[in-house]
């Protein structure tokens, strides 16, 4: 029998510091990552630049399975990630992108689509996977599944600080309120919703820092003997 090439299923809602866990720890384990997310800010970057309405779930699909994309890890500054030879790294993290996102992401052909694509990504040494359904549905038999809280408010705090943004201001609301809705948007949806698998282990981030988190993470890796 062959052994499976582990992964490490990092899932969580928006703004809980699951990015910044899974670099770090793919940093760390010197594994692959795959930010899951960033595909759907690829379909949902490629349809607003050619203007396909976010419901048109036939052209999203298409777009979806061809997405002419690369990942290139850049040492120390994380990933750069080309569309069409374009480097889109900082224009997929617009807010408006992230939005039309997680409406594409809505749509079972989209993810239907992106779906082996995401497990290609399964090589040796070992993967760490970014997303909300990793655990749940493009990796189940991961051997370590990490689902990761904090409360809306925390990650507007964390959002907000990241982009220089006041919290008694009218931007800190908006920050708020988006991240209330497209947490609605993923853990109602009927395809995938956002939400931990049975077998995963819940860590509440209000609390702590990156590099706690990071630390039990790697405790968790070590005791299940996957490095
Ligand atoms: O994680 P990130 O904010 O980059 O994800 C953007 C959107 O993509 C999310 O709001 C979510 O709707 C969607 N997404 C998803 N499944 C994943 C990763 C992201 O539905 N595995």
């Amino acid at each position: 029998m062959s052994v499976e090439t582990p992964v490490v299923a990092v899932d969580g809602p928006s703004g809980v510091g699951k990015g910044t866990l899974a670099l770090s720890l793919s940093a760390h384990l010197r594994w692959h990552l795959l930010d899951s997310g960033a595909l759907y800010r690829l379909v949902a970057l490629s349809a607003m630049r050619q203007r396909t309405a976010l419901d048109d779930e036939t052209t999203l699909a298409g777009i979806a399975r061809t997405l002419p994309v690369a990942f290139s890890v850049q040492p120390g500054q994380g990933v750069r990630i080309d569309l069409a030879g374009d480097d889109v790294t900082r224009a997929i993290r617009e807010e408006r992108v992230g939005d039309a996102a997680s409406r594409v992401a809505a749509l079972p052909a989209v993810r239907a689509n992106l779906l082996e694509r995401q497990r290609d990504f399964r090589t040796a040494p070992g993967l760490v996977a970014d997303g909300r359904d990793m655990g749940t549905v493009v990796f189940p038999r991961a051997p370590l599944k990490l689902f990761l809280t904090a409360s809306a408010e925390v990650r507007a705090r964390r959002r907000a600080a990241q982009l220089s943004v006041p919290e008694n201001s009218a931007t800190f609301e908006k920050i708020y309120s988006d991240i209330i809705s497209r947490d609605q948007r993923d853990a109602s949806r009927t395809t995938a919703p956002l939400k931990p698998a049975d077998d995963a282990v819940i860590l509440d981030t209000s609390e702590l820092g990156i590099d706690q988190v990071l630390r039990q993470a790697i405790t968790l890796i070590v005791d299940r003997g996957l490095q």
